[in-house]
């Protein structure tokens, strides 16, 4: 198994004079195998952005082992890692002052072998916007530049930092694609998202990070399997029940978790068939009468909030995409 990324131990400190230093990083661990699509997910704060950047060759750890592509930024190696990578960072500083075309120009030059300029610029859609200037483009648009930056080098190790946050579903859907052709020439892609049905159709494997930790790691579905159940039953009680403990619902039979958020229960369940009778026996027998109850699949999100008891608070996207 090559690996195109590894990490071990990955600490960093942010010293800031007169302020607490932040751990950013605290021991992280990390392999991504040549030809994946691997997710790192996890809050606000969490380290993703300083992981990705370490990894870019951008940011130097505190302390730690970090190999790119089989090499290390020591000074030596720097170009020939740099030769095989495309980044787009998560806040993107492009020159204003050059056209769209003339910015892919640039990053063309960066790179011996490469993409041509209007190949990238189509492949993110920016066609239309080639001769404008990037100050005049929208949130959207510069973010779609950039990644088109990030493949003029054709680079066999892809980093998005949060690629479709701000993104139309259409641009996103575009985006997607790149990523599903990278995967196809057996490139690897390492992308930063909080949207948790994003990694879920695009990663081969995530990582969930908090507080500088990798907390969980494995496929989507094997995550999801760890909840002990594919299904959830949420639900609400009229209000008039009063508050009832979400350790009340353990105990039905194909319950395997439960927790109360919001205004309402969530149960984790591998068999709704046999929890929802269960479930409506118990609340007639205590005289609890409900205002809603909805059934869906496990998500990475109740993946993410039993892991660590906090929403990743990124919307839904839509299904249809
Ligand atoms: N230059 C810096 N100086 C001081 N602290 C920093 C700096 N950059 C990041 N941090 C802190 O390090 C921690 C990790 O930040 P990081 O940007 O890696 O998080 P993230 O997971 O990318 O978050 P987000 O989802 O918001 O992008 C945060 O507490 C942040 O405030
Ligand atoms: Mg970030």
């Amino acid at each position: 198994m090559a690996l195109a990324v590894s990490c071990r131990d990955l600490y960093k400190r942010y010293d800031a004079k007169k302020k607490k230093p932040v751990d950013a990083l605290n021991g992280l661990n990390l392999e991504i195998e040549v030809g994946e699509c691997f997710g790192l997910l996890g809050p606000n704060g969490a380290g993703k952005t300083t992981t990705v950047e370490i990894l870019e060759g951008m940011l130097k750890e505190t302390s730690g082992y970090v190999e790119v592509l089989g090499r290390q930024w020591n000074g030596k190696d720097d170009d020939a890692i740099r030769q095989r990578l495309g980044i787009s960072l998560q806040e993107t500083r492009l020159n204003e002052k050059l056209t769209v075309r003339e910015t892919a120009t640039l990053f063309r030059s960066f790179y011996r072998e490469g993409r041509e300029p209007d190949e990238v610029i189509a492949m993110v859609a920016l066609e239309e916007k080639a001769d404008a200037w990037v100050g005049k483009l929208s949130g959207g648009q510069k973010q779609r530049l950039a990644v088109a930056c990030a493949l003029a080098g054709d680079p066999e190790l892809l980093c998005l930092d949060e690629p479709t946050t701000g993104l139309d579903p259409q641009s996103r859907r575009e985006l997607w694609d790149i990523i599903r052709e990278q995967k196809s020439r057996s490139r690897t892609t390492l992308l930063t998202t909080h949207y948790m049905d994003e990694a879920q159709r695009l990663c081969d494997r995530v990582a969930v990070v908090d507080h500088g930790k990798v907390i969980a790691l494995g496929s989507p579905s094997e995550l999801i399997h760890q909840l002990g159940g594919e299904h959830i039953i949420e639900f609400a009680l009229a209000e008039s029940n009063g508050q009832t403990s979400a350790d009340a619902f353990t105990s039905l039979p194909a319950v395997s978790t439960a927790r109360f958020e919001n205004d309402g229960y969530c149960l984790t369940v591998t068999e709704p068939h046999v929890a929802l009778p269960a479930l409506i026996n118990k609340l007639e027998s205590d005289q609890l009468s409900l205002a809603r109850i909805t059934t869906r699949h496990v998500s990475l999100e109740d993946v993410f909030v039993t892991l660590t008891g906090r929403h990743l608070a990124a919307e839904e996207l839509d299904d249809t995409l």
